[in-house]
């Protein structure tokens, strides 16, 4: 959508006047049976594994994680190294800064409408004096292990999902400044969503929401809620510029997030609600040496990412006037295997010209059995199935000759679909069905719609007397 700039201007972070906003009637009624909120859980254990990571880095490093040290760079290569391997799509954006070079890195999932982006996003860097493990390896771990579980989710986005870590917050927000001064206006539009997280296991947490309230932003609310659904009581807190949300409010994004406190002071009536220690900052290790690995409430960091996890599940698929994907269309890349052995993986050798069996179309099919022995061969792809289908019909043509005689199966080839772990056999044909001519099957791949599923062509043979089994023109299309 098209935007101007908000006419905003930020106190800069040493005017920490009223962090947490004074008057506002801020504590939320907590509903008697919580009833979560959709969404996933989002594992503590693999983001406490991530701090760990963040720790050894820090330790290997001279202590720290800071911008123009080698320990950032360190930490942006490890969650790059991990995110690409995920199936992400990252970038690298350098700048620098008077303390020296510093990166952005930006992933995006390689789904979904690019005109409209969700973006998660907190700054990857420490301050000098320590590690920064809650400030801000919190926010780090949380979205990358949140970035990881979506992409082995195999659900397919309307939108376009990103996840960043900024550089050089702690100069003054630099990263997202520097990133935002350089996407063209065009890519700004596009942002429906900028979702921050800075400091999200303090040692003695608060559980606060940002207190963004520009028009059209719901996500605010649909945090609140998410707390309210788990039972965790919650305060909104004015954070003004004081993070990397900042350099998309100013531009008219509607941001949001979450902050477990830093060098403020929880309150007796805070300690009431959330428990901890009153009159005592929420974090005492606050840009200091000490905020290590130990400083992290595990608590506080799995409430939140839950947090993360709930919000980018749910934009993920939010309609934004988003553009569907055509239905009618082929999702089967190299459907009729005229480009070789390209988009299919399995049984090397399997997609062929070889002119001992027919092509329906062009020279290229896939042939599998035809061996006479015991074999095992496949051909598999992966395909994205819209969640806006209504229908899906994966539909393909089969030419099955057999040296096998009578209506007892020796040899089969399954068509299956696997999503996840599961694996589904939705038709299965042998030599009893051969007929020496090519025959088109349809089946129903409707309840997979909103998921990556590999699409797999099964063929066993048993030792004697070979069944061929030729496909090709193979389509998925939806509705
Ligand atoms: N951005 C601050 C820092 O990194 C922490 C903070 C986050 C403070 C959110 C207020 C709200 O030091
Ligand atoms: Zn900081
Ligand atoms: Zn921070
Ligand atoms: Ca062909």
């Amino acid at each position: 959508m098209k935007r101007l700039p908000l006419r905003t201007t930020f106190a800069v972070a040493a005017a920490a006047t009223a962090l947490v906003a004074a008057g506002v009637p801020t504590t939320a009624a907590v509903p008697a049976t919580p009833a979560a909120l959709a969404g996933p859980d989002i594992s503590v254990t693999n983001t406490a594994a991530h701090l760990d990571q963040l720790q050894a880095i820090a330790t290997a490093n001279g202590g720290n994680r800071a911008t123009g040290r080698p320990g950032y760079l360190a930490s942006v290569n490890w969650v790059k190294s991990k995110l690409d391997a995920a199936g992400y799509t990252t970038t690298v954006q350098q700048f620098s800064t008077s303390s020296g070079t510093s990166y952005n890195l930006v992933a995006e999932w390689p789904a979904g409408d690019a005109n409209h982006v969700v973006m998660t996003g907190g700054h990857l860097d420490s301050v000098s004096a320590g590690p920064g493990i809650n400030d801000n390896g919190t926010g780090s771990a949380g979205i990358l292990e949140t970035a990881l579980a979506w992409a082995a989710s195999g659900q397919v986005p309307r939108n376009r999902v990103k996840f960043a870590f900024w550089g050089a917050e702690e100069q003054g927000l630099l990263g997202s400044k520097n990133y935002m001064a350089n996407l063209p206006t065009a890519e700004k539009d596009k942002i429906e969503l900028y979702l921050n997280f800075d400091m999200i296991g303090s040692p003695n947490p608060g559980y606060f929401v940002y207190d963004d309230n520009a028009a059209g932003n719901g996500a605010r609310d649909d945090l609140t809620s998410y707390f309210d659904s788990v039972g965790v009581p919650w305060e909104y807190i004015d954070v003004q510029g004081r993070s990397d949300h900042a350099a998309f409010r100013t531009y008219g994004i509607p941001t949001a997030g979450t902050y477990t406190g830093a060098e403020e002071y929880k309150t007796a009536a805070q300690a009431q609600k959330w428990g901890g220690t009153a009159n005592a900052p929420f974090d005492p290790c606050y840009h200091a040496s000490c905020d290590t690995r130990a400083n992290v409430n595990t608590t506080a960091l799995d409430r939140n990412i839950d947090a993360i996890g709930h919000m980018v599940w749910s934009y993920a698929q939010k309609t934004y006037g988003t553009t569907l994907p055509p239905t009618g269309e082929n999702l089967v890349k190299n459907p009729s295997f005229e480009s070789g052995a390209v988009s299919w993986t399995g049984t090397s050798g399997a997609i062929t010209t070889n002119t001992g069996r027919p092509a329906r179309t062009g020279t290229w099919k896939a042939w599998l059995g035809g061996n006479g022995r015991t074999t095992t061969e496949n051909i598999t792809q992966s395909v994205a199935i819209p969640a806006s289908a209504t229908t899906a019909a994966l539909s393909f043509w089969v030419r099955i000759d057999t040296a096998e005689s009578g209506s007892t199966v020796y040899d089969t080839t399954k068509v299956q679909v696997v999503s996840g772990t599961t694996t589904s056999t939705l038709g299965t044909y042998s030599n009893a069905n051969a007929t020496g001519n090519y025959v088109q099957k349809t089946l129903d791949v409707s309840s997979y719609k909103g998921k990556t599923v590999s699409v797999k062509f099964l063929t066993n043979e048993d030792a004697s007397l070979q069944t061929s089994f030729v496909v090709d023109d193979v389509s998925l299309t939806t509705g």
